[in-house]
């Protein structure tokens, strides 16, 4: 059940540059959160920022929800002010969530940039429910490299100054031999996963990615955040954000 509340910030600080991770206090909807599902939020006091802003769920500590964010434009840096023990407005949980079945062997989770966020959260979900998975990051350069405690993953880097040198469906599509009945998840940028989609429907593998566009709602009201499907458009904040890559349309430009 969606909740709006206002919670009070717990933690809040810089772990990268321009990078930040922030908890807030919500009993509810840390009890309810699932892994792929987002916040949508606020600061209380008035002031410019009119419009909430959705933000991944990166992971749930008792009745605390964190949120990793990168700091892009006005909503994000007015966000990033924000100190410990100030109140902000949330609304969540939000959206559909990662899809987890014990029908398959092994879940490969893809994540690139800021599409890390979601992933550490469904890391600890499996592992909770003791299913094997394989964890692959990417980014652009070591320096771009976000705090990410998953053991034994793989990392690339476009320009290979950490890990496997190319783009992380490279590292990915050289190791897919490799995996027993898989299923994909996957959140980054949109070619990142256009890409995905494309080599997880050449091997006949199940691909569950994670999307982003231009969010007001946030609860389908306002269809700002339309993408189109192959065989309609749909909403990422309420039929999303997470899809089966064969129901997007990948032939379309991200409207971000
Ligand atoms: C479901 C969902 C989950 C998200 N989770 C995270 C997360 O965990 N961490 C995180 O850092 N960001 C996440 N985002 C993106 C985040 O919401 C935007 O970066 C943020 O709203 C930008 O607000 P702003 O006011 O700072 O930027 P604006 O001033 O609105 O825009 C500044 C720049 O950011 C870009 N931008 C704006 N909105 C988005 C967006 N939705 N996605 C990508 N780029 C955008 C614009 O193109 C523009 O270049 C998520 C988005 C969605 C839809
Ligand atoms: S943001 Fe309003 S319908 Fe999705």
């Amino acid at each position: 059940m969606m909740l709006e509340q206002k919670a009070t910030i717990t933690s809040h600080q810089k772990i990268a540059p321009r990078v930040f991770l922030m908890a807030f206090a919500s009993p509810q909807m840390a009890a309810q959160a699932s892994p792929g599902q987002f916040v949508h939020l606020k600061p209380s006091a008035p002031g410019p920022l009119l419009l909430r802003r959705p933000f991944s769920i990166n992971r749930v500590e008792g009745k605390n929800i964190f949120i990793m964010y990168r700091v892009v434009g006005r909503g994000t840096s007015l966000i990033s002010s924000l100190p410990k023990g100030t109140e902000i407005d949330v609304l969540g949980p939000l959206g559909n969530g990662f899809e987890i079945s014990r029908k398959y062997q092994e879940h490969v989770l893809l994540a690139g940039g800021m599409g890390l966020a979601p992933m550490q959260f469904l890391a600890g979900r499996l592992k909770a429910m003791k299913l094997e998975s394989r964890f692959f990051y990417g980014c652009s350069c070591k320096k771009e490299l976000l705090p990410c405690p998953t053991p034994g993953k793989v990392i690339a880097t476009d320009d290979g100054s950490c890990g496997h040198k190319g783009f992380v469906t490279d590292a990915f599509l050289s190791r897919i031999d490799k995996f027993k009945k898989p299923v994909v998840y996957a959140c980054g940028p949109w070619p990142m996963l256009r890409r995905t989609a494309l080599i997880c429907r050449q091997h006949h593998i199940d691909c569950q990615v994670s999307l982003e566009a231009f969010m007001a709602c946030g609860v389908g009201a306002c269809q700002g955040c339309v993408v189109k499907g192959v065989k309609e458009y749909v909403t990422v904040c309420r039929q999303g954000p997470v899809f089966d890559s064969r129901e997007i349309d990948w032939e379309q430009e991200s409207g971000l």
